[in-house]
């Protein structure tokens, strides 16, 4: 009789730990370079180095066909007016999709194509989000509670984070008014010339 183990898994959804799944934390401090105002950044971590996002990881296979599934949490918050995002990045094998599956909470993903191509895509509980191969993707909590979600991908996919890090996502979620905008962040920058 086949061990039901290898073929279900529990998960958290206030904790969003899967079972027996490896478990990441981000910590603000470990975010450098991700956020558009460096001046906000290093005020913010002064005073504290909150949790910004964790990601359990089950990854019950490697071979060609396999799937891994990762459940993300972003807590709520920001660093000045940004608001708290994942670090974003390709998939090493390029050709590489995605499905993300909102659970719980108000979210935002960037897109991005390796040709510079921009868009903001809603991340909330019951919707899904189809990420397409060759698109950098970032994760972003605009609500008052966590934000969480599913991503399933091929094990294959790896993550590039270099690729993305020197110019950063063209797009940032900024507060204004107590709303949730989508600025290009060249346009942000130069708007807010003392930074
Ligand atoms: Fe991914």
């Amino acid at each position: 009789m086949l061990s039901v183990s290898p073929y279900l898994k529990h998960f958290d959804p206030t904790s969003a730990q899967i079972e027996g799944a490896v478990w990441i934390e981000r910590r603000l401090s470990q975010l450098r370079g991700c956020f558009a105002d460096p001046k906000a950044y290093d005020t913010a971590l002064e005073h504290d180095d909150p949790l910004v996002y964790s990601v359990s990881s089950f990854e019950p296979a490697t071979n060609n066909g396999d799937l891994h599934i990762g459940l993300g949490k972003i807590m709520p918050g920001r660093v000045g007016s940004e608001y708290f995002l994942t670090r974003g990045h390709l998939h090493a094998w390029r050709e590489a999709s995605e499905i993300y599956i909102g659970l719980s909470g108000e979210g935002l993903m960037l897109l991005e194509t390796e040709g510079g191509e921009a868009r903001s895509i809603p991340l909330t509980a019951n919707s899904i989000v189809y990420v397409p191969g060759h698109t950098a993707h970032r994760t972003v909590n605009v609500g008052s509670s966590p934000l969480t979600y599913l991503g399933v991908y091929p094990a294959q996919a790896g993550h590039d984070y270099a690729a993305i890090a020197n110019n950063n996502f063209r797009q940032v979620v900024i507060e204004l008014g107590g709303q949730a905008v989508v600025m290009n962040r060249q346009a942000w920058l130069e708007s807010h010339p003392a930074r």
